[in-house]
């Protein structure tokens, strides 16, 4: 069966599902990529931030898997994020091209801006992939850049051809509205924490009539963030467990973690679960394959708690005084 695809404003197709390269460890994660690609995962989703950190790891996978003759590079659609150091605009087109160079690529189908909050600029000399703290501690320090001015940047490097198609991620509905007044191109794609938990489906619903792509991450809620040991997410009942979800699993006969993607998939979304386990990667990309009763989705959606779990003052304690 041909691999579903979302239609993007730019033209382009985008692979439903993909693979999720945060906390992939290095010394694993190009044997992982390489094996995704085995099994038929056609998109990655990597950034260039302290704590995904291997986007050289992945491009070694990619690389190998092209030399092996599984793929070509334009079956391929590989995503990466601009990070919140770089909104400069004048560090937008240099960090692109150093993260091309360490995928070994010379092009991404995809470049988004990973959070809209603009960050002092780290010398990738200093320290690379840099995270929230200026001094990879506990300083916290903001830059002048606008959303404006980043977006321009990001407007270049595709006119450029570094990226296909350019988006965003984590950005509201106003700073969306907003950037829509200016931009010349327009955001292909929104990624945004979606799950059970956290629906936005306003959030999803403006997306929708601006014709921006939605990506899900963190589709299983809190497990993702269990796995660091968040007690936020300890506290919350587990997703798989959910007697809403386990009974749809059950009727379906497929995993709640399937039941979870199809959620999102059949609603249109696109989904990027990771896993470090190759049963369970392999599983979760069998997920557009089989259809829920509008019941089921209306159930599951039902579940809405407004709970963020990626929250900037959470995930840096420091830049809890802004
Ligand atoms: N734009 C952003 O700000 C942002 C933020 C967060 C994430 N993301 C992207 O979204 C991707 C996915 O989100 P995520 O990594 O937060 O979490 P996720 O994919 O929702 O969840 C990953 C967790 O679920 C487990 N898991 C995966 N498949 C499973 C299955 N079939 N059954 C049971 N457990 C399963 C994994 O464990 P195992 O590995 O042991 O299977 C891991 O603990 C990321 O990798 C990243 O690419 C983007």
């Amino acid at each position: 069966m041909a691999p579903s695809t979302i239609k993007l404003n730019t033209g382009h197709a985008m692979p439903q599902v993909g693979f999720g390269l945060w906390k992939v460890d290095n010394a694993t994660c190009a044997d992982t990529v390489y094996n995704a690609i085995k099994v038929g995962y056609r998109l990655f989703d990597g950034a260039c931030v302290a704590d995904y950190g291997n986007e050289k790891e992945a491009g070694e996978g990619v690389a190998r898997a092209i030399k092996d003759g599984l793929v070509k590079r334009e079956d391929l659609f590989l995503v990466s994020k601009l990070w919140n150091s770089f909104h400069d605009g004048d560090q937008v087109e240099p960090i692109c091209r150093k993260q091309l160079a360490d995928w070994g690529i010379d092009y991404f189908d995809l470049f988004i801006v990973h959070f809209p909050v603009a960050l002092k600029y780290v010398d990738p000399s200093v320290r690379y992939p840099p995270g929230w703290a200026v001094d990879g501690k506990d300083d916290v320090q903001l830059s002048n850049a606008s959303i404006q001015e980043t977006w321009t940047a990001m407007e270049d490097i595709h006119k450029k051809g570094l990226a296909k198609s350019i988006g965003i991620s984590n950005f509201q509905g106003s700073l969306i509205l907003d950037l829509l007044r200016y931009a010349k191109i327009r955001p292909a794609t929104l990624q945004i924490e979606h799950h059970p938990y956290l629906v936005q489906p306003t959030l999803l619903k403006l997306a929708e009539s601006e014709g921006i792509a939605v990506t899900a991450y963190s589709s299983f809620g809190p497990q993702s963030f269990i796995e660091l040991e968040w007690q936020k997410a300890k506290d919350t009942p587990v997703l798989f467990e959910h007697p809403v979800v386990t009974k749809i699993a059950d009727r379906t006969k497929k995993t709640p973690a399937q039941v979870l993607l199809r959620w999102a998939t059949q609603r249109g979304l696109a989904v990027v679960p990771k896993s470090n386990n190759p049963e369970r990667l392999q599983q979760n990309l069998k997920v557009t394959d089989f259809d829920l009763e509008q019941a089921d989705l209306d159930a599951i959606s039902g579940l809405d708690r407004h709970l963020r779990f990626n929250n900037p003052t959470d995930v840096s304690p420091p830049f809890a005084h802004f």
